[in-house]
């Protein structure tokens, strides 16, 4: 059976946005006219799946608010005769019952946050999507799970990193198996450019064997003092296939200023309205 389940965590912090996130979460912050969160919902929506479980804090209700049909407002979206904004929300809902909210109290790392779902998730293989990894053009989600369908094997999402930021990210050790895949033997988390093994990172979407709970109940914390997802599926790898592919969208990393004002940018030279003026106004600024 082909992927149906998507994990979107948002249990996090956010310190590097405060305070812009004191009072709302990281991926409810806008890229023009619509949060991450819209984002990533898309695209997995393009990738096939209907069910989505959130990892959320105990001030985090933004998802279902945001997903959930208000009627108050399509009531007088339509009085207005606003059509097109009234047909962007509609398509937006998702049913409740395909909604599951799973409660992370406090952040101890991605790994503990995917822990979680496991009563909802039950047997299945399913999706890891990171809201904050925004991925212009191509559905990213969509590539992968065709690789997992080809391979049934667990496949992360991977780009090549300047030897400068390989110590922000998860690098992949492992052996080449096409221009765009490799098979992984290890993952190392956040290391230092003498000892990452490649310049190939993994980035905030995967697909993964339902067997990935076994490795994530054993993963202790890690870096970060976190219990890191990158950690268990390096394990696994030793026991099992794990593939990376690179993947052929943009990535922008809206975790941080630098990449979300990037994407921004990116965002509004792709909008047909915008893109007639924005190269004339960012020369004037
Ligand atoms: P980040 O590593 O960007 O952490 O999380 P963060 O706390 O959101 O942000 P900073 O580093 O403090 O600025 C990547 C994704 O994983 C989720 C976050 O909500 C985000 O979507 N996450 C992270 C959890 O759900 N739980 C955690 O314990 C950690």
């Amino acid at each position: 059976m082909s992927i149906k389940t998507v994990v979107i965590p948002v249990a996090g912090m956010g310190t590097r946005f405060l305070p812009a996130t004191k009072a709302i979460s990281k991926e409810m912050l806008p890229v023009l006219d619509k949060p991450l969160l819209h984002y990533a919902v898309d695209e997995a929506k393009s990738a096939g799946i209907n069910n989505f479980i959130f990892v959320t804090n105990i001030s985090n209700n933004f998802p279902f608010l945001y997903l959930s049909k208000n009627i108050s407002l399509e009531k007088h979206l339509k009085k207005k005769n606003k059509i097109k904004t009234l047909k962007i929300l509609q398509s937006l809902t998702i049913q409740k019952r395909n909604i599951k909210l799973v409660l992370q109290k406090k952040p101890l790392g991605l790994g503990d946050a995917i822990l979680r779902t496991q009563k909802y998730i039950k047997e299945e293989d399913f999706a890891v999507m990171l809201p904050d990894d925004l991925i212009l053009g191509k559905s990213c989600l969509k590539e992968l799970i065709k690789v997992f369908n080809k391979e049934k094997s667990s496949v992360l999402a991977a780009m090549q990193v300047e030897s400068k930021d390989v110590s922000k990210y998860g690098i992949i050790k492992g052996n080449k198996v096409n221009s765009k895949m490799m098979k992984v033997s290890e993952l190392i988390e956040k290391p230092t450019l003498k000892n990452a093994p490649s310049n190939l990172a993994v980035v905030g979407r995967y697909v993964l064997k339902n067997s990935i709970f076994r490795y994530l109940r054993k993963t202790n914390r890690g870096s970060n003092d976190e219990i890191q997802l990158t950690d268990a599926i390096s394990v696994s790898a030793k026991n099992e296939k794990v593939f990376s592919f690179r993947f052929s969208g943009k990535r922008y990393d809206c975790g941080e200023k630098l990449g979300f004002l990037k994407a921004q940018i990116a965002s509004a030279l792709l909008d047909p309205e915008l893109k007639k003026n924005i190269r004339s106004e960012l020369k004037k600024i």
